[in-house]
């Protein structure tokens, strides 16, 4: 098995069959069992049945496929987030944060609140030993740009847990249209550049759209995709093709120096493939 693709078929099978211990990085974004409409996957599951089935690929993921100095994150909403975290507790993970994803166009709501909010828990196996690139993530401070104080950190802070990032509407030139639930890049480039470094793997096992991907590659990360529809994956392929052939660009992707210089580097060269058939 080889790097830089994504595969078809059921994440929890695939990952069985892999070497133990080769993620760096497992980015998880599964269904959440609220009723979306995926082409094949029917998001609606006894409580029960959901339960178990995101025990068994945390499990898998979590013990099996990432290493030792690995890190874990997990995309869920309201109504599976505490269980969730408790599973992570079982499967003896060590919680460096409980990200809120704060959105602008969530969904309306006639009766209640408008949900505007994901958790996205992020995990370590060694409280001691995993990676942290805060310098790849840092924004501007309050101290900066507000208080021009003197003593503000010229690289700026580190986000605080809570993040405000718009999700992807309709018109949105980011949107591959095809897919229910596509993230958008900029959590995940946050996530990559944080979590990994260049050269290493990143793993999806619910690729989806490929947005994982995508920006595994165009950081310089290598990527595994997993998604269990024939159509999300022939179409992801192609999304990652045009995105590393340039033809494909998140209008504020000026805004990561590190992605630019890589894809003029790697990504203008053509193709997934760009770094080589390297094994893991
Ligand atoms: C929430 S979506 C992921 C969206 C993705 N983060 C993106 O940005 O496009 C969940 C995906 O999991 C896939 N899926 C469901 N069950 C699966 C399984 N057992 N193994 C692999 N993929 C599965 C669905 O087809 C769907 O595309």
């Amino acid at each position: 098995m080889e790097p830089n693709q994504i595969i078809q078929g059921d994440c929890v099978q695939l990952l069985s069959q892999m070497p133990e211990g080769f993620a760096d990085l497992i980015f998880a974004d599964p269904p959440f069992n609220i009723g979306y409409k995926y082409d094949l996957y029917e998001d609606r599951k006894a409580y029960d049945e959901y339960h178990a089935w995101t025990e068994r690929w945390m499990r898998i993921c979590a013990q099996r496929a990432l290493k030792p100095t690995g890190s874990f994150w997990v995309a869920i909403g309201d109504e599976y987030a505490a269980e969730v975290r408790l599973i992570g507790n079982a499967l003896g993970l060590h919680l460096r944060n409980w990200v809120i994803w704060h959105y602008t166009f969530g969904q309306n709501a006639k009766r209640k609140f408008a949900r505007s909010h994901t958790h996205l828990f992020y995990w370590v196996k060694d409280p001691t030993g995993f990676t942290f690139n805060d310098m790849a993530v840092r924004v501007p401070s309050a101290r900066q740009t507000t208080y021009a104080d003197r003593r503000a950190h010229p690289a700026g802070k580190l986000p605080d847990d809570v993040w405000s990032f718009s999700r992807l509407c309709g018109t949105f030139k980011e949107r591959v249209g095809w897919h229910p639930c596509q993230m958008p890049e900029k959590v995940l480039e946050r996530i990559v550049l944080a979590c990994s470094n260049p050269g290493e793997l990143v793993l999806d096992p619910f690729s989806g759209s490929g947005t994982t991907c995508v920006v595994a590659a165009r950081l310089g990360r290598k990527y595994l995709g997993i998604d269990i529809s024939e159509e999300y994956v022939r179409r992801s392929r192609q999304r990652i093709a045009e995105t590393l052939a340039g033809l494909r660009q998140p209008t504020d992707i000026a805004e990561n120096p590190e992605a630019l210089r890589h894809l003029r580097r790697v990504g203008r060269k053509g193709g997934s493939q760009a770094q080589g058939p390297t094994l893991w």
